[in-house]
């Protein structure tokens, strides 16, 4: 059974603690050392993806120092290892100082096995993330510029694969920001036609009297102001990709002459009398709602279908799952090598925010989020505050997580006192409190009416 079970190493160097979250983090397959050197041992013998490492550690406990040296030797050995540190209740500095060297986390003394196994199984969660990441980007070289492990933006990519072999026309929908330009190059550059040109053109941000031209090109004399014979972006992508972006945005007469030219494969020149044969691969994308559009006349069903030999429907970030962790820390290395600044990760704070909030302008609008934290940002870490995402973590969010703790703390109580046969002084032993503070915790959780058979004790 423990087979199934993530292995985590716990450090310490109090046996009782080792004892209890052995047998209290039942979910994991625990494994424990209690100095540096058998730590680095089991490290080697089970590589875990989840290490919790109490900084006071022999010769000197009650110095952090040797701690901090285990963090390294840990990361040295095994660098994408999530280490979660144990720190007593003031120690703030080694706990900064051990994220700076790369812990994960900290988390305070006294353990509570039902917090800390929160934490591991979000520590772990962030391992099988980042793992499944890596693989992929050796997997997919070529889309490796498409950063996206969740099922969804998988979906997608291996949609792009089987699409780019093929000639066929592609429509691709998302909301803003989601990567449509990105997707529409990497079906171009994975096709046979890569080594030919990708023309882009934006439909909205033409006026609508110049589009055709822009479209189809010219001849000489055919408007006032054509002074010379001009070549259209449809002859330029000649044998290559010419990617419509926005064609619900297109007029309508100017979708009648597309669809011929589709049709055809020829075209021509305003104000020309030639028709010259084109070969090219046509990929369009629109954040507009096309079937609405035809039911309202704005936009030609007979197009549509021409268009639309098959659709992607690419994710909004909101529904890639942790994709947009991902995403922020890669950004945040890119913009570090860009404006020459050493911001080291995200505090909690930020990645709660990060995931919580709905990125209605998607990975663009990440783009600029991460870039202006990255700019403003006085510390080591981007924080909420940073990342003007700050009204996540709400009132409600912080009695939320003191619901959490108080639940996690009753029940850690009540299944010590079950396992210490109801002996109210091995189970103040067992949690590392006294016994008046202990008679304390259960009045003011109100559980002495949930502990079984407190005669016994
Ligand atoms: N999966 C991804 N991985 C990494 N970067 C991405 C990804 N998708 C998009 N981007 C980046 O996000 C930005 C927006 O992407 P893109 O321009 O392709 O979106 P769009 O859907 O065309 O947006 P718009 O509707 O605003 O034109 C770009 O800078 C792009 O490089
Ligand atoms: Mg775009």
């Amino acid at each position: 059974m423990s087979d199934e079970k993530s292995k985590v190493l716990v450090v310490d160097d109090d046996p009782g603690i080792l004892k209890q979250l052995k047998w209290s983090l039942i979910d994991f397959d625990v494994v424990t050392a209690n100095s540096r050197e058998s730590a680095l041992t089991q490290m080697r013998l089970h590589a875990p993806a989840v290490v919790t490492l109490d900084l006071g550690l022999p010769p000197d406990p009650a110095n952090a120092t040797e701690g901090l040296e285990t963090l390294c030797g840990i990361l040295a050995l095994f660098p994408h290892t999530k280490v979660i540190v144990l720190t007593g209740n003031d120690d703030r500095t080694n706990a900064l100082k051990a994220i700076d060297l790369g812990a994960t986390d900290f988390f305070q003394k006294p353990v509570m096995p039902e917090m800390l196994t929160h934490f591991i199984h979000r520590a772990l969660k962030i391992h099988r993330l980042e793992d499944e990441n890596r693989r992929l980007n050796l997997l997919t070289p070529s889309v490796n510029n498409i950063i996206g492990s969740s099922e969804a933006m998988q979906r997608v990519i291996k949609m792009v694969d089987r699409i780019a072999k093929n000639n066929i026309a592609t429509l691709l929908l998302g909301e803003s920001g989601t990567g449509k330009e990105v997707l529409a190059k990497a079906i171009h550059t994975k096709s046979a036609r890569s080594d030919k040109p990708f023309v882009a053109i934006n439909c909205a941000s033409i006026p609508e009297n110049l589009l055709e031209s822009e479209l189809f090109g010219y001849e000489k004399g055919a408007f006032t102001g054509a002074n010379k014979q001009t070549i259209g972006k449809i002859e330029c992508a000649n044998e290559g990709t010419l990617f419509l972006d926005e064609i619900g945005d297109m007029p309508l007469a100017l979708q009648a002459k597309m669809l011929r030219f589709l049709q055809e494969r020829k075209i021509e020149r305003v104000g020309g009398r030639t028709e010259i044969a084109v070969d090219i691969r046509v990929i369009c994308a629109t954040h507009r709602n096309l079937n609405q559009m035809i039911s309202q006349e704005q936009f030609r069903e007979d197009l549509y279908y021409r268009i639309n030999e098959i659709c992607i429907n690419i994710p909004a970030l909101r529904e890639r799952d942790s994709d947009v962790i991902l995403l922020a820390k890669t950004l945040l290395v890119q913009f570090n090598k860009e404006l020459k600044t050493r911001i080291k990760g995200f505090t909690p704070k930020a990645l709660h925010a990060l995931t919580s909030y709905e990125w209605p302008g998607n990975i663009r609008e990440l783009q600029n989020k991460i870039k202006s934290a990255v700019i403003m940002s006085d510390n080591n870490y981007i924080d909420a505050i940073d990342l003007g995402i700050d009204e996540g973590t709400s009132d409600d969010e912080i009695e939320l997580l003191r619901d959490i703790r108080l639940q996690a703390e009753s029940k850690a109580i009540i299944r010590a006192y079950e396992i210490c046969g109801c002996n109210m002084s091995k189970t103040a032993e067992q949690l590392g409190v006294t016994r008046p503070t202990l008679y304390s915790l259960i009045d003011k959780y109100q559980i002495a009416e949930l502990l079984p058979d407190r005669s016994a004790s």
